[in-house]
């Protein structure tokens, strides 16, 4: 557990990232060499020990630089202890829930090379005054799944830092 430990992540509007920035701190707080890079800015994993991506979800899809990051770093990937998170419902009915478990399953299965240590679905946090187009257009769709929802952050802050110190549990056996 000597080599630094990268948390990664691709975030639209900003809730993947906060998460992934308390995974961090929650990571460096355990005593872990961390470092928090978006995945666009990821230019080798030479350095790195194991890898922590998270990524929210868009239209049942990860945002295509997650697909180019494990694309381009599958064969450092595959040999890594690889955790993932993923932000998904911003609603908090079952419905929602299991949707978005069913949209992770089938993102994780796009990659089938990648065998994670850990996977968590999280609550998403979702803000209409804040979505740029095409985002902003789709959510005014009367046939969308965003048509008239409300503002809501579903993260559970205490479920995030409880799935750091998971991780951090895995890492250390
Ligand atoms: C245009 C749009 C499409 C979305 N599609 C989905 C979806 O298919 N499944 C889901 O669970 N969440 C969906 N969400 C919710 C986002 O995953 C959630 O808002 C997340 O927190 C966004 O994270 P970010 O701010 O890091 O980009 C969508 C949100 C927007 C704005």
């Amino acid at each position: 557990m000597n080599d630094p430990l990268l948390v990664t992540y691709a975030s639209k509007y900003g809730a993947t990232q906060e998460v992934a920035e308390a995974i961090a701190m929650a990571l460096s707080e355990r005593g872990l060499n961390v470092n928090l890079l978006p995945v666009r800015q990821v230019r080798s994993l030479g350095e790195y020990g194991p890898v922590v991506l998270g990524a929210p979800l868009y239209i049942g899809r990860w945002p295509g630089e997650v697909g180019q990051f494990l694309a381009r770093f599958q064969p450092e990937l595959a040999r890594r202890q690889v955790a993932v998170f993923t932000l998904g419902p911003t609603q908090a009915g079952d419905k929602d829930w299991q949707g978005a478990r069913d949209q992770l399953d089938q993102e994780l299965a796009r990659y089938p090379w990648l065998k994670p240590v850990k996977v968590e679905l999280l609550g998403g946090k979702y803000d209409p005054a804040r979505l740029r187009f095409p985002d902003s257009l789709l959510a005014k769709l009367p046939a969308s799944p965003l048509y008239q929802l409300p503002p809501s952050d579903q993260r559970d802050w205490t479920a995030i830092r409880a799935w750091a110190d998971d991780v951090y549990a895995g890492l250390a056996t």
